[in-house]
């Protein structure tokens, strides 16, 4: 989705911004721009702006670029197509305001129209622009007053940022549902929508709330809310790393995210075991022992492959736990008017913390009076500060759009939410203990699987070769088919499809032929016998096999390509057995020569409807 960055102070203000786009690149985008303040007979605004990639943008940058304030963008096209007009920043019309801008405008039509109406003569087609033109036609005195007139015409959700060619020592920023964080610098300060695009400068930041607007110069910010009233936020320390935002050796932050698994699991699990009750302790719940007994229901919500984790969660909860779980796409759930139930608990399920559609979920099931628990990557995030409680990750920052990392905390940290709830009910401590040496093995085992890419990388090459495929998986194993088809489609751009096994027989079996190969998840359990008679049904039709399995199952004479991954407990086995997913999905990807970290019309953090 779209980025925004900006500095003020002693520096050029063009190659910082263009470095600060470059790190907000991995989130998607179509186009790009720059505008920077500056002059020697007066401050005035130098605007660069292209659609392509930020390096197109770094091309087009006159010679003659200089100010020392600035802000930039990385556009995500929703009003408009992505061309060199559409692109931010967009200007008022006498050329002296330049606005960044993320998210969407609900108004922006009628603005428009009413704009028209007094004679201005709007350039593209984007909701953004009438914010530059109500700045520019404001009548208050201080940019501040202007920015806030002219959010008071707005319906909608923003991360703006604004420079004023009148109020040279200042960029104004606001934040209403966009993500908007300040970073404090050594006489000059920078922001961004992105903590990614700031830690190689400070990692000393404040993070903007919905409803407020700073000042930021290059000594200092100050914040007020909306109407100017003062609203002081100070800004904090991060524990953060700079490397964790670099590949490094690796040639895609994906394949560095993937192997980061076996820590990240490990650092998920970090003092929240506690063997001897066999139980977990999370104490970000915020729910004492009665409360806890008193859920009747959990409810995950996601979207995307937060969303088919969440599956996977709702039947490892309901198996350990005994408590009726189920999942829902959070990007569904609010629009079918849902009951919210005083006894269900609601789990929120996000890496970034911003998706829009996740949060509206929250909020809709607060205002209705439910209780919401997140489990959430980004510390501070809009979802992480909107629940009741919740996990954090611990995960590190995630950069590729194609979600991994992430998602094996998320299910980590579904076991050790399984392990609370159901030992206050029926779970035995027996059993708790088992999952907890479960637990403790799955760092390993992770690790064991990502050793072998070599071998998986052989047959994601062959299935690269396909133009369509299936994945199929039962119970525990069916999210995880969803989660590899929903990797391997992202990045391979190969239709992708996953059904139940069970499911095979009432329609898609017609499609199988030898140019479909069929991924299948097959672990040891209950259910062994009825997949492999599955898989032999798909065999004597013709279509390619590929079993994810254990090396206890016997396929017989089945004619597969198996990879088996390494046992755990059977409640645990659906993560190991989404990690050679990833694998496959990425080695195939990079056969057909695709740029992993940046599928196309694809976005890291999805902040719009
Ligand atoms: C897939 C992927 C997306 C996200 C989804 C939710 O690899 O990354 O499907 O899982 O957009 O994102 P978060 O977890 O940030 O809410």
């Amino acid at each position: 989705m779209c980025g925004i960055v900006g500095y003020i102070g002693g520096q050029q203000a063009a190659p910082l911004l263009l470095e600060g786009l470059a790190r907000l690149e991995h989130r998607g985008y179509d186009s790009a721009g720059v505008a920077v303040l500056g002059g020697s007979s007066g401050p005035s605004l130098r605007v660069a702006k292209t659609a392509g990639r930020v390096r197109d943008l770094a091309d087009a940058i006159p010679k003659r670029f200089a100010g020392r304030a600035g802000v930039g963008h990385t556009r995500w096209a929703t009003h408009g197509p992505a061309n060199d007009v559409n692109a931010h920043p967009h200007l008022d019309a006498k050329g002296e305001v330049a606005v960044v801008h993320n998210g969407i405008i609900d108004n922006a039509g009628t603005l428009r129209e009413r704009l028209a109406d007094l004679g201005v003569e709007l350039v593209s087609d984007t909701d953004t622009e009438v914010v530059a033109h109500l700045v520019g036609r404001s009548e208050a005195d201080t940019l501040e007053g202007k920015v806030s007139e002219a959010l008071a015409q707005i319906d909608g959700t923003y991360g703006i940022a604004v420079l004023h060619a009148g109020f040279p020592d200042r960029i104004v920023v606001a934040r209403n549902g966009s993500p908007l964080i300040i970073g404090v610098g050594e006489k000059e300060m920078h922001v961004a929508s992105d903590l990614a695009a700031l830690v190689r400068y400070t990692t000393t930041v404040a993070h903007l709330e919905d409803g407020e607007i700073a000042t930021v110069t290059a000594s200092g910010f100050t914040t007020y809310r909306q109407d100017l009233t003062p609203a002081a936020r100070a800004a904090t320390k991060l524990d953060l790393d700079p490397e964790a935002y670099d590949a490094g050796e690796h040639a895609s932050f994906m394949h560095k995210e993937m192997l980061e698994q076996p820590t990240a699991a490990e650092r998920v699990l970090r003092g929240r075991l506690d063997e001897r009750f066999g139980t977990a302790h999370l104490g970000g719940l915020n729910m004492d022992a009665r409360e806890t007994r008193a859920i009747r229901r959990v409810k995950f919500l996601g979207c995307g492959s937060a969303y088919y984790v969440g599956q996977m969660g709702a039947t490892l909860l309901e198996e350990l736990a005994r408590i009726p779980s189920d999942a829902e796409a959070a990007s569904e759930f609010r629009y079918r008017n849902p009951i919210i139930e005083p006894d269900t608990l609601y789990v929120a399920v996000s890496q970034s913390g911003e998706t829009v559609d996740t949060l509206l979920a929250v909020q809709e099931i607060r205002r209705k009076g439910g209780r919401v628990i997140g489990l959430v990557n980004v510390v501070g995030s809009a979802i992480a500060r909107e629940v009741d409680g919740g996990i954090y990750l611990h995960a590190g920052p995630e950069v590729a759009v194609a979600s991994t990392k992430a998602l094996t905390t998320m299910f980590v940290a579904f076991s050790l939410l399984a392990l609370q709830l159901g030992r206050v009910r029926d779970l035995s401590v027996a059993d708790g203990r088992r999952l907890i040496a479960g637990l403790t093995r799955l760092p390993e085992q992770i690790e064991s699987i990502l050793d072998r890419e070599e071998e998986l990388a052989e047959v994601a090459v062959e299935l690269s070769r396909a133009q369509s495929l299936f994945f199929v998986g039962r119970v525990r194993g069916f999210p995880v088919a969803r989660e590899g088809a929903q990797k391997f489609k992202e990045i391979s751009y190969r239709h992708a499809e996953a059904y139940q096994t069970s499911e095979l027989k009432h329609g898609p079996l017609a499609l199988i032929s030898p140019d479909l190969p069929t991924v299948a998840i097959v672990p040891d359990d209950e259910l062994t016998d009825r997949n492999v008679g599955a898989l032999h049904e798909i065999a004597a039709r013709g279509g390619p096999l590929v079993v994810i399995t254990h090396e206890t199952v016997d396929l017989g004479e089945l004619d597969a390509r198996r990879i088996d991954v390494p046992r755990n407990e059977r409640e645990l086995d659906p993560i190991l057995m989404t990690i050679p997913l990833q694998m496959l999905a990425y080695r195939a990807a990079l056969e057909l020569g695709h740029d992993i970290d940046k599928p196309r019309n694809l976005a890291k953090s999805v902040t719009v409807e």
